[in-house]
């Protein structure tokens, strides 16, 4: 007698609902533009369509009234970062390749954290990871590894840091100098959250991080940087570790990078750069010299859920160094019988058994090539500049910032813009922009995120997305001042409205 496999589905009946799910997805992809970019349903609206209450089934359901039920629920309850007119967080539109990628990944389902488990799969990462620092211009041969994102790439470059540049055997012993002091970090006050969460983690503690402030356009100062790296040296501390930034989170700004290599060659400091959200931008032939300077880096983070458009997950990071890479994270237990001489991904990062994301970057590269991707973020760059051209314009907007592909605004009733200034006028403005923001994230019309500019609660509108066109961004400006003309007929206090 056969056991029991209530799992099991058979060959015509996968084939099957699988033709009826590719049809559902089909349809949807087509039909996005024309939906709007969330329902903006609040929790508890959402709980009741999916039925999320609902105890653990004892007993099992039909796979075919399932798939096409489940589709249908999470078509109409979920925000759709693939709409022309999503531009928020930097979240990017899927590779529809990307898609069909992670489902083969599933079906083939190697664990990609040794050789042997995952010949092809191993190999094809490997080759991507060459192909993402190829395109990028950062040196190879190099070593990598593909991760859930951002934040997890930065953090794998952060280990390998803290492994090669302590001067004790940090991994051992743990993060406090021998000799007194601290490991130190630094990073502009412009960094990311990731940098906190790594120092955390890592031992050497929050504390660690040296917050180094910016010029103007919001890169970090170099000769602030070197000063406080002198007075931590003074004091007994031990400097390891420079992030600098490419492309950061809240405006796009990418700092001097070529100056901090400089810096940090003479220093012998690991330098490490943040491209999560823009190192893929070094790509395009109008890349700046100080963006391209990624390429002198110790280890680059980079992002291929963002700027390569991958479906959801897909990190990468790259180090110049493979030994000091396989160094942070390479233990030998007794229970592996993996070949030492061939790459296996358990030692390269974190990550014991890890799935096949190598696959979708993979696709979708070789879908597209070098050029496609090129044009599609030129292109993203391009109507960014167009959509800061329209806010200009729009007398009841105010622009901050345009860079790579993000553009900082907000909205600024016309009786108000002369009086932006005052102190209660400025509080009232950042009120009103955290207020219309909820409203633009909830109406469907158009997605934006914010940021905090010196205090300025701003809107911000960042494209990395292959399905906007040009008029999906010259509609933007209509929308905000409509919408933040209705919150500023309901939110303005009695001594602010005598000004009108
Ligand atoms: C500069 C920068 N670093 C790190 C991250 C984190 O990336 P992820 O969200 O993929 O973890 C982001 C995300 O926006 C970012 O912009």
């Amino acid at each position: 007698m056969s056991r029991a496999r209530p799992l099991h589905i058979d060959r015509e009946e996968f084939r099957a609902i699988g033709h009826r799910l590719v049809d559902q997805v089909a349809d949807l992809l087509a039909s996005i533009p024309n939906r709007p970019v969330t329902p903006g349903e609040s929790p508890a609206e959402v709980r009741a369509a999916l039925g999320t209450g609902a105890r653990l089934p004892e007993a099992g359901s039909d796979p075919a009234a399932l798939l096409e039920e489940t589709a249908r629920l999470l078509f109409d309850h979920s925000l759709f970062n693939g709409h022309p007119r999503f531009w928020g967080y930097i979240t990017a539109s899927p590779a529809p390749i990307g898609m069909f990628a992670d489902f083969l990944a599933a079906a083939v389902n190697p664990n990609v954290g040794g050789r042997t488990l995952s010949p092809a799969a191993t190999e094809i990462e490997l080759q991507t990871i060459r192909w993402i620092a190829d395109f990028i211009g950062f040196p190879t041969p190099c070593s990598g590894v593909l991760v859930s994102g951002g934040n997890m790439a930065n953090l794998n470059c952060f280990f390998a840091a803290r492994a090669a540049k302590a001067s004790w055997p940090v991994q051992r012993e743990g993060s406090a100098p021998p000799a007194g002091g601290r490991l130190r970090v630094y990073a502009s006050n412009e960094g990311h959250v990731w940098i906190l969460k790594a120092a955390d983690i890592s031992g050497i503690g929050t504390d660690a991080i040296r917050w180094i402030g910016c010029d103007g356009s919001q890169r970090i100062d170099v000769d602030d940087l070197r000063r406080q790296i002198a007075a931590d040296r003074a004091a007994g501390d031990e400097p390891f570790l420079v992030v600098g930034t490419a492309g950061s989170v809240s405006t796009g700004a990418v700092d001097p990078l070529p100056k901090l290599a400089a810096l940090c060659r003479e220093e012998k400091l690991w330098f490490h750069v943040d491209g999560a959200y823009g190192a893929f931008a070094a790509a395009v032939p109008e890349a700046s010299e100080d963006l391209r300077g990624l390429s002198e880096a110790d280890s680059v983070a980079v992002d291929p859920h963002k700027w390569l458009y991958a479906p959801l997950e897909a990190g990468c990071a790259l180090i110049r160094d493979r030994d000091a890479h396989r160094g942070a994270f390479s233990y030998h237990p007794p229970y592996y019988h993996f070949e030492d001489e061939t790459t296996n991904f358990v030692d390269y990062g974190t990550q014991n058994s890890r799935g096949f994301r190598a696959l979708k970057v993979w696709l979708a590269l070789r879908h597209v090539g070098a050029a496609g991707y090129r044009t599609m973020i030129s292109d993203d760059i391009r109507l960014t500049q167009r959509m800061a051209e329209a806010i200009r314009s729009e007398p009841a907007l105010e622009l901050f910032t345009s860079d790579l592909s993000i553009a900082t605004f907000r909205y600024v009733p016309g009786d108000l813009r002369a009086r932006a200034g005052e102190p209660e006028v400025g509080k009232y403005l950042n009120d009103l922009n955290e207020q219309l923001l909820d409203d633009l994230q909830r109406g469907g019309e158009v997605f934006v995120s914010n940021a905090v500019l010196d205090d300025r609660y701003v809107l911000r509108a960042c494209i990395v997305n292959f399905n906007t066109e040009d008029e999906d961004v010259a509609a933007l400006p209509a929308v905000v001042v409509r919408r933040g003309a209705e919150r500023d007929g309901r939110l303005r206090p009695a001594e602010l409205r005598g000004a009108r």
